[in-house]
């Protein structure tokens, strides 16, 4: 099945870092998807920017080449292809220096929408929006997209964030979080808010807890050493998982508009309780097979940075009081798994034996891989022999039930687009990562304070004992991770 596909009006859209890995994995084959797809039209100029020697002609066939080595089957639409690389150009700048920014702003038209994409490390984001600025580059709709890291801690997220502002307005930042641009996180808040079925339970009187996981089987290889600064805490949990909490724990908002669900989202990260040291569990992944060993990445073998975490987390507000959300997060386990499963409150009575051991509901809703929706229920076990349960699930795969979607953009895709379209409702506002950083900090600072390692755990494996110990204390269990 192909979607259908509106074209978005022409704009131009400058990337800086268009020689860069991110622009090379995701922005440029996501763009040339979209242009494929219809949806980006020839009358749209993406100007890709970089320090590098090199003129348009010389861009156009390094995008020729990262696209077809991407995907082979590039080469069986020319017209596409050719289309696509049409409407590329190049200016070399020099960001901090004076080179280049005349000749971009030669290439922008006053008449379409602006986007400026910073595909660059966060400590070029002030220095670049000041000179499309000051070279009067970008007019007063442009926007201005960034990618994380967005800071380290919360003061070095607000410096940046004031940087941005001092150039542009918060409604035209566009903070990534490639999380949001997921099709199965935009369906849990179709899940939630078009059906008035679940939305009447969704609270701490029937829902015991809830877990989000995204477990991952790739180690930090290749990024080591930039991932040794970060650790799982602030590499997924600030951004990431915070980010899916909050979509399922937020009050429904009064309309599917930015500011609207950003308002919802910004009121649950305030209602976090502050974190007990008992409630994180961090681990690091060991192994002998060459990769399997984080240390050996790590750049130093003292390193007490984290490859997996799992932490309780309590959210006090009406809704959630007395409903445990845990999440858990780790390189190198068994399985690529990303889901946010519900545990529901078993029956308060049972009519059935005491042998009958009754499990709750769980409604799971699964990221990556096979985006789809999981509801296990209990029923009667057929056949002879009396009145025996079993539990089973109601098991609906996106792809199975809608039809395969040949071109499901992914989420950078979809991400910018949305840009394109002037839409900010799948991007973080300033205050909502300003308010996710302030929760962090007191963690990473506990951290600091004790020579304390984190766990030990197999390659390959389930995460440390310590996660599953956390778990068993509070008489509960983690879902299995894959096979
Ligand atoms: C990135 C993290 O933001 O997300 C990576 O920096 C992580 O460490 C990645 O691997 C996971 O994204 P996805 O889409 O593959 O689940």
């Amino acid at each position: 099945m192909v979607a259908k596909t509106i074209p978005v009006s022409a704009f131009d859209l400058v990337i800086f870092g268009a020689t860069g890995d991110l622009a090379r994995r995701k922005i440029l084959p996501g763009l040339f998807k979209r242009y494929q797809a219809g949806q980006i039209t020839n009358e749209s100029r993406i100007v890709g920017s970089a320090r590098s020697e090199m003129d348009t002609q010389g861009f156009r066939q390094v995008v020729r080449e990262l696209l077809v080595d991407k995907d082979k089957s590039a080469l069986n639409d020319p017209e596409k292809l050719e289309g696509f690389l049409k409407v590329l150009s190049y200016v070399r700048i020099d960001i901090k220096g004076q080179d280049g920014w005349e000749e971009l702003k030669q290439e922008l038209r006053p008449s379409v929408v602006q986007a400026f994409y910073l595909s660059v490390s966060p400590e070029f984001f002030g220095v670049i929006s000041a000179k499309l600025n000051s070279y009067g580059i970008k007019d007063d709709d442009a926007r201005i997209v960034v990618e994380k890291p967005f800071g380290h801690d919360l003061p070095s997220a607000r410096a940046l964030n004031e940087e941005l502002l001092e150039s542009f307005t918060e409604k035209q930042i566009y903070r990534i979080d490639h999380y949001l641009g997921k099709e199965t996180v935009q369906n849990l808040m179709a899940l939630r808010f078009s059906n008035a079925l679940f939305e009447e339970s969704w609270n701490a009187r029937n829902i015991d807890h809830v877990q989000i996981t995204v477990a991952e089987t790739l180690g930090v290889d290749g990024r080591g050493q930039y991932y040794d600064g970060s650790g799982a805490l602030r590499d997924m949990v600030q951004n990431h998982l915070m980010q899916l909490l909050c979509l399922t724990a937020m009050e429904p908002p009064s309309r599917f508009e930015p500011d609207a669900v950003r308002d919802e989202k910004l009121k649950v990260i305030r209602a976090l309780k502050p974190i007990e040291g008992s409630d994180v569990v961090r681990g690091q992944y060991r192994g002998t097979k060459p990769g399997d060993n984080y240390l050996d990445h790590a750049g130093t073998h003292e390193s007490r940075t984290e490859s997996y975490i799992a932490l309780k987390m309590n959210i006090a507000n009406w809704r959630w009081a007395g409903t445990p959300f845990y999440l858990r997060t780790g390189k190198r386990l068994r399985d690529r798994v990303s889901e946010i499963a519900i545990m529901f409150r078993k029956p308060p009575h049972s009519i059935f034996s005491d042998q009958m051991q009754l499990g709750g509901n769980e409604l799971v809703i699964r990221l990556q891989p096979n985006e789809g929706i999981e509801l296990r229920m209990n029923i009667k076990d057929p056949g002879p022999g009396g009145m025996r349960l079993v539990e089973v699930p109601l098991d609906m795969s996106f792809a199975e039930v809608l039809g395969a979607i040949d071109d499901t953009p992914d989420a950078y895709e979809r991400l910018i687009m949305d840009v394109v379209r002037g839409d900010q409702t799948l991007f973080m506002r300033g205050d909502e990562l300003e308010a996710a950083w302030e929760w962090i900090d007191p963690i990473v600072e506990s951290w600091s304070n004790t020579r304390e390692k984190p766990y030990p755990y197999d390659a390959g494996g389930s995460g440390p004992e310590e996660a599953m110990m956390m778990m068993h204390q509070d008489g509960r269990r983690w879902r299995g991770i894959g096979s």
